[in-house]
């Protein structure tokens, strides 16, 4: 059983779908952290970002850990973001990530969330939620997490969008059948409590 949550950066997908898989017991799955896994490791190594892609062992609970090492927060700088954003580009490198999130999505009850979630990853997902707000909003909220300046945040956050959604391969667009919320004026608590009475109605959760 998969909700997936999708949509641009700073939008709140993270501590929202963390805390929505928390408050239904549910497993969670960040795999924006996976492309910055594989971007970190390709701008170091110089490798093929593909080839990394395929080999390298990403682990996700609660830590992110890259081959054993622990990257939790060296894949949150601004370089790895674009990178990231870069290496999402990749057709052989989404398709070899894509293959490992549908493999632990299989198993289990999770909260999954991305930008391709409700469309490739799992497309007959339970609940499928985009969720969107002002790029003013998402800058300021990055801005505080990274404690960087708001317009250098908006500037490389707009850049990044642009990017994620004009690419060819699995573009960040919203499910036909997607619920789209607008966070701008929501708090993450009002957030998850949205997405709970949808996964109730679903007949996902009590
Ligand atoms: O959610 P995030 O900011 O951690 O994602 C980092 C980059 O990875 C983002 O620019 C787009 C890419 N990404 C993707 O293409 N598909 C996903 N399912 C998740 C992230």
């Amino acid at each position: 059983m998969v909700i997936a949550i999708d949509g641009p950066a700073g939008a709140g997908k993270s501590t929202v779908a963390r805390a929505v898989a928390q408050r239904l017991g549910f497993h969670f799955l960040d795999t924006g952290a996976m492309y910055r896994c594989v971007a970190l490791a390709a701008t170091e190594s110089g490798l093929p970002a593909a080839e990394i892609a395929r080999d390298a062992r990403i682990a996700l609970s609660g830590r992110v850990l890259l081959d054993g090492r622990d990257v939790t927060e060296a894949i949150r700088t601004p370089e790895v973001s674009a990178a990231a954003s870069e290496v999402s580009t990749d057709q052989q490198v989404r398709d070899a990530l894509v293959a490992q999130q549908q493999r632990l999505l299989s198993d289990g009850n999770w909260v999954a969330e991305g930008r391709d979630i409700a469309t490739v990853v799992v497309p007959d997902a339970a609940v499928k939620v985009f969720l969107t707000a002002d790029p003013q909003e998402r800058a300021r909220r990055r801005a505080v997490e990274l404690d960087a300046d708001v317009d250098t945040v908006l500037y490389e956050l707009k850049r990044r969008d642009e990017q994620d959604e004009a690419r060819q391969h699995s573009p960040l667009v919203r499910a036909s059948d997607a619920v789209e919320l607008d966070t701008t004026r929501l708090s993450s608590d009002e957030v998850v409590d949205h997405i709970v009475a949808l996964a109730a109605s679903a007949g996902v959760a009590r």
